[in-house]
């Protein structure tokens, strides 16, 4: 493991690193992770790590890139963005880029870590996150972690030619089962 902060059964996270633009590139200009990531412009890597640089001097954001620990290989970016430390709230953000590398468990293993992260250790009360209804994968595994479904936002985006209503999850710290 190179720089392990959280360290789960077969994935762990890491600082963002210098190289891990890649990544980040590859989940929002490849077709496949855009199909549920609804990017709509192509992004250079020198703009993702113009991105990468800010988030990671934002004070309220915090961004992980999760790697597997067999092989030890980068396979996506997991984040808090618009952290209120006042509200105590945060919205969470996952990708994994490769389509080889979902529905293998990784990004529950992710999310479950991520929201222990968030009320044992950040002490956050709520975390958000807005979801397709159609990514199937996702809403089961952010359930699995404790997240409710809130509310539907109708037509929310626009991608391959149609409008998807999507999902407001939240969870909050009352809710959570440590591990
Ligand atoms: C969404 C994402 C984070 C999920 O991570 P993952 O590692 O692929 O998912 P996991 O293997 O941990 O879990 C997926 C769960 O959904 C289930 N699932 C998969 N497809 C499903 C479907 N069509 N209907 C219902 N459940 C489904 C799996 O069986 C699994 O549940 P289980 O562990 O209880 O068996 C990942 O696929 C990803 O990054 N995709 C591209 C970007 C993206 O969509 N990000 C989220 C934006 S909100």
């Amino acid at each position: 493991m190179h720089n392990p902060f959280l360290i789960g059964k077969k994935i762990y996270l890491r600082a963002v690193e210098e190289g891990d633009e890649t990544i980040v590139a590859l989940s929002e200009n490849h077709p496949e992770p855009r199909q549920t990531l609804y990017y709509a412009l192509p992004t250079g890597l020198e703009e993702q790590r113009a991105v990468l640089r800010k988030r990671a001097a934002d004070s309220n954001t915090i961004q992980f890139t999760i790697a597997t620990r067999e092989p030890d290989k980068p396979i996506g970016i997991t984040s808090f963005l618009r952290i209120d430390w006042v509200g105590r709230m945060a919205i969470f953000y996952i990708a994994i880029a490769e389509k080889e590398n979902w529905s293998k468990g990784y990004g529950s293993e992710t999310t479950r870590m991520m929201t222990d992260y968030a009320f044992g250790t950040l002490n956050l009360n709520r975390i958000q996150l807005h979801v397709s209804v159609e990514n199937k994968a996702a809403v089961h595994s952010y359930k699995k972690a404790g997240f409710q479904v809130e509310g539907t936002l109708r037509q929310a985006m626009f991608h391959n030619n149609h409008y998807s209503d999507f999902y407001v999850m939240g969870m909050l710290k009352e809710e959570w089962n440590p591990l």
